[in-house]
């Protein structure tokens, strides 16, 4: 395994006190393409820079995972071109991006629905996860067509299934063997939840995962949220008590 770079880890920030896994949710792309006169299509292309800034930035400051919130199940809900655009958006950035993923050590794995993709999104997806699976640098998760309560709902109906056939008893059901039905099994929880463009909720994002994560939210649209940005969010998080329900 490569010993994480943490040579550029702003002298304020103490790597023991670091989130061992950061979630964002990228909100506000739209938002931004719109004030600089864009079309929102425009915002989601600089949104995938910003991202691609945070993995590395995660990287080099050794955060040892990121999850990223790509597309909702109700992102389908949206006009047919931005939902075109966008799928074709991750599937035109995976190819791109595998090569240096490869090198740069990342585990790429994708959470949702993936099913009801693209095919060709789907082809994509495959590859790079068998690819990257035996990285062992950033693990780095993008949730596409991810819903929480379809989550929660497809692990309740595969543990029903189990149930009905008799492999499980209902008092075996207990929190790791339900999380061992989640698409998140084997990550461990968020530590830190990102919200940026200053929207006060979770919108279907890891309902079961974010029990005890703490929760940055900034003004800062998506596109904008850079190294500094980040920095910020990471002083917030280490002046935090977190107590666990405990005194
Ligand atoms: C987040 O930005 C990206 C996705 C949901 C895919 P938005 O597209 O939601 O941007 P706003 O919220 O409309 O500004
Ligand atoms: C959440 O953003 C989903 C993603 C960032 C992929 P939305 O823009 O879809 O959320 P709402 O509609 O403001 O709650
Ligand atoms: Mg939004």
């Amino acid at each position: 395994m490569n010993a994480p770079i943490v040579l550029e880890l702003p002298p304020d920030l103490k790597q023991e006190r670091l989130p061992k896994h950061v979630a964002v949710i990228m909100d506000g792309n739209g938002r931004w393409a719109k004030r600089q006169g864009l079309p929102r299509i425009m915002g989601h292309k600089r949104g995938v820079d910003a991202l691609k800034d945070l993995l590395r930035c995660c990287r080099d400051w050794g955060v040892q995972a990121l999850t990223a919130y790509a597309f909702s199940t109700e992102n389908w809900g949206r006009p047919l071109e931005e939902v075109e655009f966008l799928m074709t958006l991750f599937e035109r950035v995976l190819r791109k991006e595998l090569r240096e993923m490869m090198q740069e050590d990342v585990q790429i794995r994708f959470v949702g629905n993936l099913n009801a993709l693209p095919r060709s999104l789907q082809a994509e997806i495959s590859r790079s996860m068998a690819d990257t699976q035996n990285n062992r640098g950033i693990k780095f998760t993008v949730a596409t067509n991810y819903g929480g309560r379809q989550e929660i709902l497809a692990a309740t109906k595969a543990i029903a299934l189990q149930v009905q056939q008799g492999l499980v008893q209902p008092d075996q059901i207990d929190e790791a063997l339900f999380e061992s039905h989640l698409y998140t099994a084997g990550i461990c929880d968020p530590d830190l939840l990102i919200r940026t463009s200053g929207e006060m909720r979770i919108s279907n994002f890891l309902l079961w995962q974010l029990a005890y994560a703490e929760i940055y939210i900034t003004e800062t649209l998506w596109p904008d949220f850079d190294r500094s940005e980040f920095h910020r969010a990471l002083c917030s998080y280490q002046e935090r008590e977190r107590r666990f329900g405990k005194v």
